[in-house]
């Protein structure tokens, strides 16, 4: 079957032709991957600055953003059958038994480092028309949200981030033990500031929307770009970097309760940090490239972490039921925001195409790939 491979060692990304695979053990559920979403980390890999080939491999096969119907299942898989389909997730655990995370099937907390990424790290991705995965690797999806389920695994992203904000939120004297929304909010009007309105931050913003948050979105795209009507659209107030002054931020939102980091690009977030608010939560999700130090209103920042309460954290992957709660998400989008998740998809793409999509990026939010097509 063809697929995506990247060469690091030779320096290419080929359209290759790669063994396909059958089931072999009672648990292995075959399917058909459908649509793979490109992303950052996907170009990363692909000027040869991040990612590598399984062991024993001279390439990797791209493509970690998933979304697969079954097609065959061992005597064994109750938990799915064929038709069904399913987001499979991203991070193997690592092998060590001291590896508590690991054991408890939450890789994305891994200690030891020797987890493995789907398409990214050690273990091949999505981009090929079919491959075999185990139940616990994947999640249900309901079948309405075929056109835009691509977009679960950035969703995990911030389900994961918002999951532990909440929890971190439970800190605060005040919230009553019944109802409690995730995330929590630091008061009654909390406001949420995401960095960046591609995919990762729109995503995040429509969740703090659902949440219950007022959201401002500060991204570099002009006020008249569909990313920026998107935003606007899912009810947040869209900030260009083109009209807004960092420093203009804090005075248009007065109080900063949260801030959602989606793009990666530090000068912009440790700006940023200086204008969170009180008992404010900052995280951080972007990976940005390593370049040279910059400078930092470091006492500014220090002052308020203390005399603030403030708690900046980092996040990476997601675990199964933050999939779960993406999928559920995507579903509340697109009964609120019918045209969003859509308007997104920028364009789907043949297996073919992927070289040239991952050199130069066309127009668009999301681009997808159909291996299986
Ligand atoms: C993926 C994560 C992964 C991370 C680090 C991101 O693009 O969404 O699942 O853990 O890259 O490799
Ligand atoms: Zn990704």
């Amino acid at each position: 079957m063809r697929a995506v491979g990247v060469f690091p060692g030779k320096q290419s990304i080929e359209v290759i032709d790669i063994p396909d695979e059958k089931i072999e053990n009672d648990r292995d559920v075959r399917i058909h991957v459908l649509d793979v979403g490109i992303c950052g980390t996907d170009r990363e890999i692909a000027r040869f600055q991040y990612g590598s080939p399984p062991a024993g491999s001279d390439y990797l096969v791209l493509g970690h953003e998933g979304l697969a119907e079954v097609v065959e299942v061992g005597a064994a898989v109750s938990e799915f059958q064929p038709g069904d389909l399913v987001v499979p997730l991203v991070r193997y655990p690592c092998p060590h038994a001291w590896c508590g995370p690991c054991r408890m099937n939450r890789a994305d907390f891994c200690l030891s480092g020797d987890f493995t990424e789907r398409g990214i790290k050690m273990r091949h991705g999505f981009m090929r028309p079919h491959l075999i995965e185990r139940p616990e690797f994947l999640a249900k999806v309901p079948k309405d949200l075929r056109d835009f389920a691509v977009l679960t695994e950035p969703l995990t992203i911030a389900e994961k981030a918002f999951g532990e904000t909440g929890r971190i939120l439970e800190r605060l004297p005040w919230f009553p033990e019944t109802e409690r929304p995730q995330p929590l909010k630091v008061r009654g009007d909390s406001r949420a500031l995401v960095i960046g309105a591609g995919p990762m931050g729109l995503l995040g913003a429509m969740r703090l929307r659902v949440a219950g948050y007022r959201t401002f979105v500060y991204s570099l795209e002009p006020p008249e770009s569909l990313n920026a009507k998107l935003a606007a659209e899912a009810g947040c107030e869209y900030m260009s970097a083109k009209v807004f002054e960092l420093n203009q931020i804090q005075k248009r939102i007065e109080h900063i309760d949260l801030v959602y980091e989606a793009t990666g690009a530090s000068r912009i977030a440790f700006a940023v940090l200086k204008y969170l608010g009180d008992n404010g939560i900052m995280i951080f999700t972007g990976v940005p490239a390593l370049g040279q130090p910059i400078p930092l209103d470091a006492d500014a920042i220090m002052r308020n972490l203390v005399l603030r309460n403030q708690l900046v954290f980092g996040t990476v992957n997601a675990g199964h039921d933050d999939y779960e709660r993406a999928i559920h998400s995507l579903g509340e989008f697109h009964r609120r925001w019918p045209r969003i998740l859509r308007s997104m998809i920028a364009g789907r793409y043949g297996l073919e195409l992927v070289p040239d999509l991952l050199r130069q990026r066309p127009p668009g939010i999301k681009h997808v790939v159909q291996p299986g097509h």
